[in-house]
């Protein structure tokens, strides 16, 4: 690797703000010139045309069996990129007042700035809707960095270009927070796309999707295709975006058949992970390590995310077969530059993640290329490329974040308790597909259950019950002792996901 070691040099802008979490937003990203993917706009017209010479109706859709419904008006209603999330626009109370909201399958509260803030541009102003109603109650949500505290209501909800209709949602209006908007950002608010039990305070919260299944009647099924394949941040003059289909798949922006795994549990986008491949290396671990303790699907984490074990294994990988870099860069403290247009890509190995296939003992892989898990961030001054390292280390399991699904057209079909990835149409680059989808193989030499139990969970809940009762009896002696009154407040048993763009709170 002499020729690469000769073109590679390091980032000078090694200065970069890398604390981990934050390190996505303090990249300066007003150099970057580089121009996305020739192919990154969906042709919508020419499949158009295909799909509906094979029948006269239009497009005929899996959950629409009379074809009726036509999901291209959802096409292309998501903006941003995989560093800051994808958000689409929503319209508020009534008058609907229009924010841009994160589209996060990793929680499920839809939460919304209702009060100004430095970073957000504009926010929903609960006293000019007519239609709002404030459960007097409030809501907080804890994070490492950063937290949100709100006021828990309801009130009519519309998205120009989702499902047709208004949905009468659960809504928390934020009135303080701390760290939870960016800077850089161009959303203020979230919507939480997974299931109720992650709903704070609690799982009588019903999610947003939830209410728009059960009120327009639409099927209990949406998609996501997120464009930005291989961009941390995209220029603003080009921005990737992407579209969230609900209630159904829309053909025209997938390539393939579908494969499905089945959901886990529900509760995050719960998925088992058979086996990892470096290459045409297996990392031969056992695969429980890959669950521990949860694989998930979170369009609102940035990076492929791999516990501990998982991730050594990968870098010790890395290093011994393909490409000797600098322990920083795999890290994700440091950046690595080439002379422009000489990124070494040959040596870069494809990365395949095998799921588990609705037919237990098969598996199907997700591959996706070099090009989209070493991300291209910034040009400091016009004579390199420079990369970041698009995985990360996790303690608390295995998530497939942005970096991941934007190779794929993910389809969440909770009818059916199952999630499906086909090839997306825009992970396309100079004519080149990024990502790949094979199948079926053996799963034969696989446990038949990879996914470890939640034993977490109730773990956790002991820890905060021992830690409640010593601040009960800390309190006691604190009556005692001083016939003072104590206010115990605590947060106990909570974990949160460090370098998450959005960090969640398990319960
Ligand atoms: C899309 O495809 C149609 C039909 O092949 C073609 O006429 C049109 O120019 C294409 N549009 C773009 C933007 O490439
Ligand atoms: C929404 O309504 C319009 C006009 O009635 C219709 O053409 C379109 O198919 C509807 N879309 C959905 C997703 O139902
Ligand atoms: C990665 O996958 C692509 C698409 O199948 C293939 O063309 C390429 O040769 C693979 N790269 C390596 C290093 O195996
Ligand atoms: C599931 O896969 C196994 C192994 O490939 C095969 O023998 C079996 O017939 C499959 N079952 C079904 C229901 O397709
Ligand atoms: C695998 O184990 C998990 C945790 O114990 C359990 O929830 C799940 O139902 C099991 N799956 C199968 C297919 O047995």
């Amino acid at each position: 690797m002499a020729s690469t070691a000769s073109v590679l040099m390091w980032a000078f802008a090694v200065s970069l703000c890398f604390d981990v979490s934050m390190c996505y937003f303090s990249i300066p990203m007003k150099v970057y010139t580089g121009k996305f993917g020739v192919s990154s706009d969906v042709n919508l017209t020419a499949l158009l045309q295909v799909s509906s010479s094979s029948n006269g109706n239009g497009l005929s859709l899996a959950s629409d069996p009379t074809g009726t419904v036509s999901f291209l008006d959802m096409a292309n209603n998501l903006y941003g990129d995989s560093g800051r999330g994808y958000y689409i626009e929503m319209s508020i109370g009534t008058p609907g007042q229009k924010l841009n909201i994160l589209v996060d399958t990793g929680s499920s509260n839809f939460a919304v700035a209702a009060a100004p803030h430095p970073f957000i541009t504009h926010y929903f102003n609960t006293a000019l809707s007519s239609t709002y109603q404030s459960s007097g109650s409030t809501v907080d949500a804890k994070y490492t960095q950063g937290n949100w505290e709100g006021e828990l209501g309801t009130d009519h909800v519309s998205i120009p270009k989702g499902p047709n209709g208004t949905v009468i949602t659960n809504i928390v209006a934020i009135l303080f927070s701390d760290g939870f908007f960016l800077s850089g950002i161009n959303w203020q608010g979230i919507l939480g796309l997974a299931y109720p039990m992650l709903a704070q305070p609690d799982s009588t919260v019903e999610p947003f999707f939830n209410s728009a299944v059960q009120q327009l009647g639409i099927p209990d099924i949406f998609s996501l295709q997120m464009c930005g394949a291989g961009l941390l941040a995209s220029s603003t003059i080009d921005p990737p975006g992407g579209s969230l289909v609900m209630g159904g798949i829309e053909p025209a922006l997938y390539q393939g058949s579908i494969w499905y795994t089945p959901i886990v549990e529900e509760w995050y986008y719960q998925v088992e992970v058979l086996k990892l491949e470096v290459g045409d290396q297996n990392l031969q671990l056992d695969c429980s390590e890959y669950n521990k303790d949860k694989a998930i699907v979170d369009s609102g984490t940035t990076l492929l995310r791999l516990p501990v074990n998982v991730f050594n294994a990968l870098i010790e990988a890395f290093t011994h077969s393909f490409v000797e870099l600098s322990s920083d860069f795999w890290s994700g403290t440091k950046l690595a530059c080439w002379f422009k247009g000489k990124t070494p890509w040959r040596v870069f190995p494809n990365l395949s993640i095998y799921l588990r296939a609705m037919n237990s003992s098969q598996s199907f892989r997700i591959t996706i290329l070099p090009q989209m898990y070493i991300q291209s961030v910034m040009d400091p001054d016009g004579t390199v490329d420079c990369y970041r390292f698009g995985v990360s280390s996790s303690v608390n399991g295995l998530v497939i974040g942005a970096t991941v699904m934007e190779g794929f057209y993910v389809v969440f079909d909770r009818a059916q308790r199952r999630l499906g990835f086909a090839l997306s149409n825009c992970a396309v680059k100079d004519g080149t597909a990024l990502s790949e989808i094979a199948g079926p193989f053996s799963a034969a030499d696989v446990a038949t259950n990879c996914s470890s139990s939640r034993l977490m969970v109730p773990f956790l809940w002991i820890i905060s019950y021992v830690l409640i009762a010593i601040c009960i009896a800390v309190l006691l002696i604190l009556l005692l002792l001083l016939l003072l009154p104590c206010h115990c407040r605590g947060h106990a048993g909570e974990i949160t996901d460090e370098s998450s763009l959005v960090r969640h709170r398990i319960k």
